[in-house]
C-alpha cells in the first residue's frame, strides 16, 4: 500500500515522443549470446534497450544499477546464466543473493519494482530474451519517465546526500 503511494507521488509526466530507455546488463557467456541468438533468429523486440556486456552476472555491482538509473535509465535488466551454468562457478549465486536485496532497496529509494528485472537467460533462450525486453519496455512505458535524481530531491530522500557521483 505504502509502495503504491510512493509510486503515484513520483509519477513524472511523459513528454511527447518519450520512449523508455532500458539498460540491460548481460553476462557474456549465456545472456549476451541469448540476445545475439534473438538477433540472428530475427526475433522482434523494441529498440529501447542498450546492452552492456559483462563477463559474469556476479560482476554486476548494485552500484552499477543505481548509476544507470541516476544517469537516465527508466528501467534496468540484469541477466545471467542459469544456476549451475555460470562459467565462473558461483558468480550467479552472488547475483541471486544481491538482486532481491537491491530490489527492496530501490523501492526505498523511490524506484518502482517493475523498473528492475533480474532473470536467467541461457545462450539458447533468444525468444525469452526478446520477450523480456518487450515486457519490460511495456511495463516501464506504463510507469512513465523515472527522472530519479529529481524525484529524490523532491521527496527529500537522502537529505544532504550529494548526487554528484551519479551525475545529478
Ligand atoms: S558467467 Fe554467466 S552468470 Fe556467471
Amino acid at each position: 500500500m505504502a509502495e503504491a503511494h510512493i509510486v503515484q507521488q513520483g509519477a513524472t509526466p511523459a513528454a511527447a515522443g518519450w520512449e523508455p530507455r532500458i539498460i540491460a546488463f548481460l553476462c557474456y557467456w549465456c545472456s549476451y549470446t541469448g540476445a545475439d541468438a534473438a538477433g540472428t533468429a530475427r526475433l522482434k523486440y523494441p529498440p529501447n534497450v542498450d546492452i552492456i556486456r559483462v563477463m559474469c552476472s556476479g560482476r554486476i555491482d548494485p552500484e552499477l544499477i543505481t548509476t544507470a538509473f541516476a544517469h537516465g535509465a527508466d528501467g534496468v535488466m540484469v541477466c545471467g546464466c542459469h544456476i549451475g551454468d555460470c562459467h565462473y562457478i558461483s558468480g550467479n549465486h552472488k547475483t541471486m543473493a544481491r538482486m532481491p536485496l537491491l530490489k527492496r532497496t530501490l523501492v526505498d529509494l523511490g524506484i518502482e519494482p517493475d523498473r528492475f528485472v533480474h532473470e536467467w537467460v541461457s545462450a539458447a533462450e533468444g525468444e525469452k530474451f526478446a520477450r523480456l525486453v518487450r515486457e519490460v519496455t511495456e511495463r516501464v512505458r506504463r510507469l512513465g519517465p523515472l527522472g530519479w535524481p529529481q524525484r529524490m530531491r523532491e521527496r527529500g530522500v537522502g537529505c544532504g546526500m550529494s548526487l554528484e557521483p551519479w551525475g545529478a
